[in-house]
């Protein structure tokens, strides 16, 4: 059902919280457990329906999987097979690509789909490279759109030169890759998140990494316990309402901050925001980040930063509109084929609290400064709009509305719950409006 929520600004934003485990990290950790002999134990695992349907997924690939908290699993695997029925993975591209490619190493008919976000997103950047490796993919319009089949097994290594760089599509060959017969390559334009490599590293693969180029050997992974980091994309949205709301200071702990995660800190800082990292004291691998307001001015998000911040544009776009001056977002055409259309959309967004912006073909203009009034933004049933519009409509005066809101139980079940605690009194409406 849609929901909509009513946040009622101003307000600065002032608390330690914590957020979700990693999602990124937590989708690896579930995969690579079920592809590993033996039990791993997972702890820190996000609550966010992405990764739930993940979940589900290893288990009708064959895994066991025992839950014994919201936060902790144990997976036995090791023995995957071809799925008895269709496996549904919700809203989340990285799932569908990730099993995707998992499924390719599996002998026998693989069959994935996912909702109305799902149906749209582009599945001809993995279809290709693992069309080469051997398997049988198709789908949609020839296999560019789920539902996706991949018949698989018996799989060559291949050198591929990914035309973009992207993890998803990235991991979803080294998956394969796996069980491939010879070396399999993927080179990308610019390296892209990491998670793949270093936990493929830990459970054993033979793999090296040399700049935007991976190397993979077929291996044999063995079962790792994972302690999952907090989640840096959703520590965006409080570091960044930290350092745009005038008087706030937030501290976000516990967050993975390794290659091509904190790139938004680099930006707030430039910005002018007064950003403090320190090695977490509870979170083994993990940092803590202070943010303090500060003066902010725009900047200019060049290409080849993209990589380092792709899921934090909408919440860099709510810093940008309450920066001065003109902040410029440019080579992220990559955002138009997320759960939205992400360069529309952040920019309706924007627009419904009156600043002014201009879509690029891959990017925006924003003028920031202006005096915003409140808004009415409907997610498009995208979760990092409905959060990103949550911050920004702490700094109008009055109530906005956010239509759609429920999106963010993908990756945030606990967003509001969190907004209400670093707010000042009643901000966010309390009882979510059902429409
Ligand atoms: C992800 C990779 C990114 C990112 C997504 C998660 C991952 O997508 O946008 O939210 O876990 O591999 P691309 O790699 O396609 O850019």
């Amino acid at each position: 059902m849609e929901q909509t929520v009513r946040v009622t600004g101003p307000s600065t934003v002032s608390g330690t919280v914590t957020v979700p485990g990693d999602k990124s990290v937590s989708h690896r950790a579930l995969l690579l457990a079920a592809l590993a002999p033996g039990t791993s134990r997972i702890t820190g695992l996000s609550n966010g329906a992405d990764v739930v349907h993940t979940a589900a997924a290893i288990v009708t690939l064959g895994a066991t999987l025992t839950t014994l908290d919201e936060r902790t699993v144990e997976v036995t695997g090791g023995a995957l097979h071809e799925p008895a029925a269709v496996i549904d993975t919700g809203n989340s591209g990285t799932g569908i690509r990730l099993i995707a490619g998992l499924a390719a190493g599996l002998n026998g008919l693989t069959v994935l789909q996912g909702d109305a976000s799902i149906a749209r997103r582009p599945m001809d950047r993995i279809a290709v490279p693992l069309r080469l490796m051997g398997a049988v993919v198709d789908g949609r319009e020839g296999g560019r759109l789920p539902p996706i089949s991949i018949r698989g097994g018996d799989l060559r290594g291949i050198d591929y030169a990914a035309p973009v760089s992207s993890a998803q599509v990235k991991s979803a060959i080294l998956l394969a890759g796996l069980r491939a017969a010879g070396e399999t390559i993927v080179r990308e334009p610019v390296r892209s998140r990491a998670h793949t490599e270093e936990m493929l590293t830990v459970r054993g693969a033979d793999l090296d990494v040399d700049g935007a180029t991976v190397r993979l050997r077929p291996s044999q992974l063995t079962a790792v316990d994972e302690a999952v980091p907090g989640d840096p994309s959703q520590a965006a949205f409080w570091l960044v309402g930290a350092a745009a709301l005038a008087g706030s200071d937030v501290t976000v702990e516990g967050i993975y901050l390794g290659h091509a995660r904190g790139g938004f800190l680099d930006v707030l800082r430039r910005m002018g925001a007064d950003v403090t990292v320190t090695e977490s004291a509870s979170v083994p691998r993990a940092w803590d980040v202070r943010v303090r307001a500060g003066e902010l001015r725009g900047t200019d998000i060049e290409e080849h930063e993209i990589a380092g911040l792709v899921d934090e544009v909408p919440a860099l776009a709510v810093a940008a509109a309450l920066a001065h001056g003109v902040t410029t977002v440019r080579g992220a055409a990559e955002l138009r084929v997320k759960e939205s259309d992400r360069v529309a959309t952040t920019a309706a967004m924007l627009r419904a609290f009156g600043t002014e912006v201009e879509e690029l073909p891959d990017g925006l203009v924003i003028t920031g400064g202006a005096r915003l009034h409140p808004g009415r933004v409907d997610s498009h049933g995208d979760h990092r709009i409905a959060m990103a519009a949550s911050i920004l409509a702490l700094a109008a005066d009055g109530p906005s509305e956010i239509i759609g809101f429920e999106a963010v139980a993908t990756s945030y079940p606990g967003f509001l719950q969190t907004l209400d605690s670093v707010t000042v009194d009643s901000v966010a409406s309390g009882d979510p409006v059902g429409d």
